[in-house]
């Protein structure tokens, strides 16, 4: 397949049967996000009408992030300007609009140098791959939600991409705690199971300032039986293309969305209480994830309200579930405070105890480049820069 940017829809088939089967975009940010969709595409054209500086910038990206790929330039006329400004963006060829057996004969040219370059550079790497964090706890109330709107807000206001998925499909209150409006939920994307795409998600998805996005539960419980696990997986699996995280709060439950979740995530924050039902709860959780064949290094305890004076210690959960505490998050009035107030905490106070502990989970635990989600690899990366998209300089462009 070749992708075109051009906005005449009667484009594709004007070049197909040069280049055979072309994909058409009319912007310059739906061609980025096709490249980043197709990591293994060779062969781009650039049609005829296409501002010569948005494609001579387009070209110069492509260059730099995806050597092997072929540009190929299509003008209606060509001259000496047109060629030098080509040339030094970096385009292959550039042909005149109506010589099809010019751009077939080029076509074949740039993928045969395509496919030589690719054999030197080896794998493209260039799709993203979101890190994928679920918050659990398999008992209720104990700060799964504080922490998923957190670090979601948290995360999106470092210029990543991020993805909030309420997966508390029943008495889901993501929504709520960021006092946001949701037109659509995850009920909407029910009826497109097997065709989930970026489109799909961006239409149910709901903006908060922070520039997160959430996909929330459905606004009725009772629709909560409709939403198949599989619709799930299914989700997370796109989301994952187009995201740099994806986040997963989750209900007090081993639902078949929570195992689902479980199944695709790089981490596990597994959050604990001082109190004994939640330390058992956790050891439980523990032992079923193990039976799941969960890898024990992508998993990480989190003790929440760790200084309440209530006749348990921390030491005591250690020895109770045997495994070390990652972080610990003081209790605070300020949490259900910042909740009723709709902004979550660590945008609002960052200076505040609990934001410096929940931004010390997601620098040491979440933002980490392309590790395999190990725990322990990402306290030892935790200097790295977050992952963002390579393409992000161009995002914003819409030519
Ligand atoms: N560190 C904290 N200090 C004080 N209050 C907290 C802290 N963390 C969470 N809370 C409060 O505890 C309550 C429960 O938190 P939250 O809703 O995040 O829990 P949850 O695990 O998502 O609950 P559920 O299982 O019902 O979905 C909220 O009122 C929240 O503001
Ligand atoms: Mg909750």
């Amino acid at each position: 397949m070749t992708l075109l940017w051009d906005a005449d829809p009667g484009a594709a088939e004007r070049y197909d049967f040069a280049v055979g089967e072309i994909s058409r975009f009319e912007t310059q940010a739906t061609m980025v996000r096709a490249l980043e969709d197709n990591p293994t595409e060779m062969l781009v054209l650039i049609g005829p009408d296409v501002d010569m500086d948005a494609a001579c910038q387009f070209a110069e990206l492509c260059r730099v992030e995806r050597p092997e790929l072929g540009v190929i330039l299509l003008r209606r006329r060509i001259d000496v300007a047109v060629l030098g400004q080509s040339l030094r963006a970096g385009i292959r060829e550039v042909i005149t609009s109506d010589d099809v057996t010019g751009l077939a004969d080029a076509a074949r040219r740039s993928r045969d140098l395509s496919t030589r370059v690719h054999g030197h550079s080896g794998e493209s790497t260039s799709a993203k791959t979101a890190r994928v964090v679920t918050v659990f706890s398999a008992k209720g109330g104990v700060g799964k939600t504080t922490f998923a709107t957190n670090l979601s807000a948290y995360l999106a206001s470092t210029g990543s991409r991020v993805l909030l998925i309420d997966l508390d499909l029943a008495f889901g209150d993501v929504g709520i705690s960021l006092q946001m409006l949701p037109q659509n939920s995850i009920i909407d994307l029910v009826s497109m199971a097997g065709n989930i795409d970026e489109q799909a998600i961006k239409a149910v998805v709901t903006k908060h300032d922070s520039g997160l996005e959430a996909i929330s539960a459905p606004a009725e419980p009772s629709d909560a039986d409709r939403v198949p696990g599989t619709t799930v997986a299914e989700l997370v699996r796109v989301a994952k293309r187009h995201y740099d995280y994806v986040l997963l709060d989750t209900p007090p439950a081993f639902t078949s969305h929570v195992l689902a979740a479980f199944d695709d995530s790089d981490l596990l924050i597994l959050i604990a209480t001082l109190d004994i039902p939640a330390v058992k709860n956790l050891r439980l959780t523990l032992d079923t994830l193990d039976l799941l064949g969960n890898k024990k290094d992508s998993r990480l305890v989190v003790l929440n309200r760790s200084d309440a004076k209530v006749g348990l210690r921390p030491e005591d959960v250690v020895a109770a579930i045997k495994q070390d505490i990652a972080v610990m998050v003081p209790n605070s009035t300020a949490v259900p405070a910042s909740v009723n107030r709709g902004v979550p905490i660590i945008l609002d106070e960052p200076k505040h105890a609990v934001s410096v502990a929940l931004r010390d989970l997601a620098d040491r635990f979440i933002r980490v480049a392309d590790t395999p989600a190990g725990a322990a690899d990402a306290a030892a990366s935790s200097q790295q820069s977050p992952k963002t998209s390579r393409w992000s300089l161009s995002r914003g462009g819409n030519r």
